[in-house]
């Protein structure tokens, strides 16, 4: 571990427009060899040169993450593709037309050009351009590939603010651009092209209906939202307890009013334990709870409200020293899927049945 602190610059930015100056000496760093992280439209992301080893390293000590665990590659343009595949597959150009930029990871075949420090020793290669100007004008600035793993320290749920960046990295990296609230909140779907049929190994923003209609036969790995006796998650960092707040999560399913009895019940058992305790619910609900502290994720109608204030939620909980947290669960309809994977992970697949 380094023992010299960092001076983290925290520097704001217009995220549709970011000050060129700043973008300038941001990509310096990068090109350098440096940390900076930056907004993306689903989380931020902990930045280095995706093609410099020594960058990739420097990102798993910052994050204290598994260097097995390899970070996704972003790119800003399509001719970026090229030198860093083995081959693009037929199927990576047509979702590229479909749905990038945007919140879509795509895994293929390596070329020498990436090291296996960014990979995590890996033949293959995570990729994604991201829908956000300032995140693009970073990547044309250092170079054109930019390794960002999710700018939380390992363990800790994703940053949707700058803030949380700042709480987890601070004194570890060189500067964070700050770009207010992100606009999705759950990190990028990720669909494996290497095999015969494409698989999501992570389920996001773009769901498996989506990529179908674009691709025909899509699956999902089987491991993502149930517990598999044996399974193990085909993403590596899938596998890590992740997306997980510092208390005990319990996900609570079944009929609304039964849900929310239930949970009261829940919360009274562990009050009278002494445990400080917290409810995860909806703008619905959200007056019919007696718990410590309670946070609502928005509307139940608005599935992307529920996504967008998931992590922010989990992270509040741990700031507050809630002890037991009982969440209200979602329809896996659609972006439903991406929102229970996480809840799911983050509760370490326990459910309770009201
Ligand atoms: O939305 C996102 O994807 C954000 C923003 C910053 O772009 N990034 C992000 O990166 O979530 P990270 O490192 O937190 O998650 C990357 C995931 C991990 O679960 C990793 O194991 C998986 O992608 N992954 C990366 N390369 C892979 C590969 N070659 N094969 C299988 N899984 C891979
Ligand atoms: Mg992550």
């Amino acid at each position: 571990m380094e023992n010299t602190e960092l001076q983290t610059q925290l520097l704001p930015v217009d995220s549709r427009t970011p000050d060129p100056a700043i973008i300038a000496q941001a990509g310096q760093i990068l090109k350098d060899g440096g940390l900076v992280a930056f907004p993306t439209e689903t989380v931020y992301g902990l930045g280095g040169d995706a093609l410099n080893p020594d960058s990739s390293r420097k990102i798993y000590a910052a994050k204290g993450r598994p260097s097995d665990n390899p970070l996704i590659v972003h790119i800003a343009e399509m001719e970026a593709l090229k030198p860093i595949c083995a081959q693009i597959p037929e199927t990576m150009r047509r979702l590229a037309e479909a749905f990038w930029p945007g919140p879509l990871t795509m895994i293929v075949p390596k070329s020498d050009l990436v090291p296996k420090e960014t990979t995590g020793g890996l033949d293959t290669v995570a990729i994604r351009m991201p829908d956000h100007e300032t995140a693009l004008a970073l990547i044309r600035a250092a170079g054109g590939y930019i390794a960002a793993p999710s700018a939380n320290a390992s363990g800790r749920p994703s940053p949707t603010l700058a803030s949380h960046v700042m709480e987890d990295l601070q004194g570890r990296i060189e500067m964070i651009l700050d770009g207010g609230e992100v606009g999705i909140g759950v990190e990028s779907t990720i669909v494996d092209l290497t095999g015969e049929v494409p698989t999501i190994l992570r389920p996001g923003y773009v769901t498996e209906e989506m990529l179908r209609r674009v691709l025909g036969e899509v699956q999902t790995d089987p491991t993502l939202m149930q517990k598999v006796e044996g399974g193990r998650p085909k993403a590596p960092g899938m596998r890590y307890r992740h997306y997980a707040p510092k208390g005990t999560l319990s996900l609570v399913e079944g009929d609304a009013a039964v849900v929310t009895e239930r949970i009261n019940a829940l919360i009274a058992e562990a009050a009278s334990e002494g445990k400080k305790t917290g409810v995860l619910c909806t703008e619905e609900t959200l007056a019919e709870y007696h718990a410590d502290v309670v946070r609502s994720l928005g509307s139940r109608a608005d599935m992307r409200s529920i996504a967008l204030h998931l992590y922010r939620a989990l992270r509040e909980f741990d700031t507050e020293g809630v002890e037991m947290i009982y969440a209200e669960s979602f329809s896996r309809d659609g972006f439903g899927q991406a929102v229970m994977n996480r809840l799911l992970k983050a509760a370490g697949y326990t459910i309770i049945q009201a």
